[in-house]
Order: C-alpha cells, then sequence, then structure tokens
C-alpha cells in the first residue's frame, strides 16, 4: 500500500483500486430517501476464519461487504493456503472460500499488523494445524487491545504458548481438550476465537461470560453450518461439542447494525426523512431508545427504521457505553455528534475501550462543545456546527465526522479517509442516494 498525492493505491490480487484519502461535504441538506444496510464487517470477519476449521471443504458465505478490512482478511486467508472466489454484482455479495486438505499455519507480519482482527485466525489454526505463529497485532488509536483472554482460554485448553519477539508462537500435543472457561470480561474477540478452537476440540467446551453481540450467533450459525453442535442459549454461556471433521457449508452475514445506526443518526442529525432497510432493528434497540429518550421522531418495522424530521432540537440524554445489549462503543462517536446539537448537556462515559474520544477535538474545530474528563464525554449542545478541515482518527471517529460534516453549514473536509474504507462500503454513493452533496478527492 502506498500514498501517493492525497490517495492511498491498495492492489489486490482480485482488482486494483483507488482508495481516497479525504472526503468534501457541502452540508447543511436534510437527508432524504432509502438507503440499505450491508453485511456487517464485525460478523464478516471471524465467520471468514471459520473456513480455517475445513480440510478439502468449502465454506461459502453471502453478504460479505465490500471492505478495506475484508479485503485484509482475505489476503490473509489466501497467504495460510486458502483459494478464495469473490462473485459481487448489484444485488448478492458472495465469497466462496476453497480450503485445501493442508493449511499453512505462520501469519506475515505484514498482515497481522494490517488489521486487529487478524488475530481471529489464532483459535481455528491453532485446533486445526495443532500449531500456529502470529505476530501480535499490537495496540491502536481507540486504547490498548490486549489479546490475553484469548491466549488463557486456549491454555485452559491445552495450548503451550509462547511470546517471542512480539510473535505468538501457539501448539498443543494432539487435539485441544474441551474445558468449562470462564472469560473476565465478555471480549467478543476472545469469545469468537475460542468458539471456533472449541469446534474441533476434543469432548465439550462450555465458555461462560460470554459476549452476547448479534455476531456471536452469526458465528454460532456458521460453525453449525459446517457441522458442529453448538448451543447459545442457556444460561451457562456459549456450548460447543467438538468434532473430528466440518463439512462444507454456506451461510449469511447479518446486517451491520452499526453502519445501519451510522445512517440514523446522519438522518436524526440533518433533521432529514430517510429509511434505512435491511436492519435487524432489535439489533440496535440500546440506539432507538436513547433516541427516543432524547425525542427524534422514528417508526420502526420488522427490518427497516423511518427517521421523520421534528421541529424540536435533541434534549440531552445521558450514554454509557456496554457489552450487548448495552450501548455499543462502536456507536458512541456518532452519538456524541448527533448530541453535540441537543438543547442542553448530555454525557457519554466510555467503559469498553480507553482513550476512544480523540474524534471530539476534530468536533469542536466545527463548533461542537465537547469536553473530555477522563472515561466521559460532556457534551454542551450548541445550535449548530459550522464546516471546516477535520482527521478522521480511527474508524467510527471517522463515521461521527462525516455525519457532523452533513449537519454542518459550509464545506467540511475529513481527511484520513482510509480508516473509514475499513467499515463503510460505498460510503459516498450511499451518501449521494440521500441527497447530500458529497465528493472523494
Ligand atoms: C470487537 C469489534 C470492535 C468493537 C468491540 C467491542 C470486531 C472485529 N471488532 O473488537 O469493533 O468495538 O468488539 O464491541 O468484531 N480485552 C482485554 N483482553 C483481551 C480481549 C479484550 O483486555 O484478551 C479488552 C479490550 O482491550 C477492550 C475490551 O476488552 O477494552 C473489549 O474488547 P473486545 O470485546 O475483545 O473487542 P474486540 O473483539 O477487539
Amino acid at each position: 500500500m502506498s500514498i501517493i498525492s492525497g490517495k492511498t493505491e491498495i492492489s489486490h490480487r482480485r482488482e486494483e483500486s483507488t482508495i481516497y484519502n479525504t472526503m468534501k461535504i457541502n452540508g447543511g441538506i436534510p437527508l432524504s430517501g432509502t438507503v440499505k444496510t450491508q453485511g456487517a464487517k464485525n460478523a464478516a470477519l471471524p465467520v471468514m476464519a471459520v473456513c480455517l476449521l475445513l480440510r478439502g471443504e468449502t465454506l461459502t458465505l453471502d453478504n460479505v461487504p465490500d471492505l478495506y478490512d475484508i479485503n485484509t482478511m482475505i489476503e490473509t486467508l489466501e497467504s495460510l493456503g486458502v483459494t478464495v472466489e469473490v462473485k459481487r454484482d448489484e444485488n448478492s455479495s458472495q465469497v466462496i472460500f476453497h480450503t485445501p486438505e493442508e493449511l499453512k499455519w505462520e501469519v506475515s507480519e505484514t498482515l497481522a499488523r494490517k488489521m486487529r482482527a487478524s488475530s481471529l485466525v489464532l483459535g481455528p489454526l491453532l485446533a486445526n494445524c495443532g500449531k500456529v505463529s502470529l505476530p501480535l497485532p499490537g495496540g491502536c488509536s481507540i486504547g490498548s487491545r490486549p489479546i490475553d483472554l484469548h491466549l488463557k482460554g486456549l491454555k485452559q485448553m491445552g495450548a503451550e504458548i509462547e511470546i517471542q519477539n512480539g510473535v505468538v508462537h501457539a501448539s498443543v500435543k494432539g487435539k485441544l481438550r474441551g474445558r468449562r472457561i470462564y472469560l473476565d470480561f465478555p471480549s467478543v474477540g476472545a469469545t469468537e476465537n475460542l468458539m471456533m478452537a472449541a469446534s474441533l476440540a476434543q469432548g465439550e467446551t462450555i465458555i461462560e461470560n460470554v459476549a452476547r453481540e448479534p455476531e456471536i450467533d452469526n458465528l454460532a450459525a456458521v460453525l453449525r453450518c459446517v457441522g458442529v453442535t453448538v448451543e447459545t442459549e442457556g444460561a451457562g454461556g456459549v456450548r460447543i461439542i467438538g468434532i473430528d471433521k466440518a463439512h462444507s457449508g454456506r451461510e449469511r452475514v447479518i446486517p451491520d447494525r452499526i453502519e445501519a445506526s451510522t445512517y440514523i443518526l446522519a438522518g436524526v442529525m440533518t433533521n432529514g426523512h430517510i429509511k434505512v432497510e435491511d436492519l435487524v432493528p432489535s439489533h440496535i434497540d440500546a440506539i432507538l431508545a436513547k433516541l427516543e429518550e432524547a425525542g427524534a421522531k422514528f417508526s420502526v418495522k420488522k427490518n427497516s427504521v423511518e427517521i421523520f424530521p421534528s421541529k424540536k432540537r435533541l434534549h440531552p440524554v445521558s450514554v454509557k457505553t456496554l457489552p450487548y445489549p448495552g450501548f455499543p462503543t462502536d456507536s458512541q462517536p456518532q452519538m456524541a455528534a448527533a448530541l453535540s446539537l441537543a438543547r442542553g448537556v448530555s454525557t457519554i462515559e466510555e467503559s469498553v475501550f480507553q482513550a476512544r474520544f480523540l474524534y471530539a477535538q476534530e468536533l469542536n474545530r466545527m463548533g461542537a462543545d465537547i469536553q473530555i474528563s477522563r472515561d466521559v464525554a460532556i457534551i454542551r449542545g450548541v445550535e449548530g456546527l459550522q464546516g471546516a478541515g477535520v482527521k478522521a482518527t480511527d474508524l467510527r471517529a471517522g463515521a461521527a465526522l462525516i455525519i457532523a460534516g452533513l449537519s454542518a453549514k459550509g464545506e467540511t473536509r475529513v481527511d484520513d479517509m482510509i480508516h473509514v474504507w475499513r467499515g463503510y462500503e460505498a460510503i459516498d454513493k450511499k451518501l449521494r442516494g440521500l441527497g447530500a452533496r458529497v465528493e472523494l478527492i
């Protein structure tokens, strides 16, 4: 990947694509129209890693979004020996993974460093090959992101793990062994890694204090489609009975609740009239509850949410991010952007990641009044924002700045769009479809 005069060139083996680094927004226009939700990035990444549990079989996934992180995962899987076929057209987006009888088990440092979610190959590779080397993905701008819980669980299942020069070397004699594992925190990634590891382990694994995000249910469905017995409903957590050999299977990636919420909040912030389709409204209950409390006008149908314009400004609200079904940390920057226009003082407490408020100083450049005190953002609502030059400090910060720019008077330029392409498919086209004046430069 190289940055050439403001554009980031990324070459994939499938296609040559240009990723633009700046979005120019002429704001102040209420959005209107209908937008469809993409497949969920955070569901697609772990279920793609399920192909590493196979041998000489095929995994087919529908509704896989076309994103930078998804391409990184495809490159990682290809580097391990999987043949990947991508079939995309206007109405569908299917990816087929042909897993060979023998996989490679060493992940390259370049790929591991590109994306934190590369750690998701750890559990399935170890379970299938008996060994794996994974360079540690390192920290990132939303806080330190260790994988100690992943490693602790794998050790409990019989893995021997050493970290040398920043590389995790894990191995197991024979098969991993099913165990009862209690997670100290309901980590999404640790739950997913351990579920995949348990799928080829000897006997039964029960993981307690697991993450309950909808992406975990999607992973359970994909594991079932390749032959694993997975129960996610019991009070005891997730129960998995390991199998000797996984077979071919096909499943669908769930809709992206964070992308859908971003468009919903863009509709609210611009006082627009938009319909967000192809989502599961119950997945965003926490966000809709806060929007209702803040006085936003919307209606919920089976697969869609419609936002209506309102003559009144939002009421201030208090938000605390929590593991699902609590308010998602991945929607807090966008919620902060919306609350920056409320009539009064709102607070957002971040309890999942440290340092997830880097976007606040950028929003303040646009006229917002946000003060950070440790884990809490104090947001004093202002009447309106003004366009400015701002930088996306991470993926969701970028989304927050874009929706702020849509509501602001004048021109906003969001730089470092590379972060946004990790998680939002064709965001420029989707916004133009809603009447926004946005341009990539
Ligand atoms: C996933 C999502 C990310 C989302 C996050 C929380 C993907 C690809 N990413 O990230 O978008 O923001 O869930 O909803 O699905 N932790 C440890 N030790 C560990 C693992 C985690 O201390 O071994 C801590 C982390 O530092 C963090 C918290 O637990 O403070 C939550 O992390 P986790 O739930 O694991 O998030 P990810 O799976 O990395």
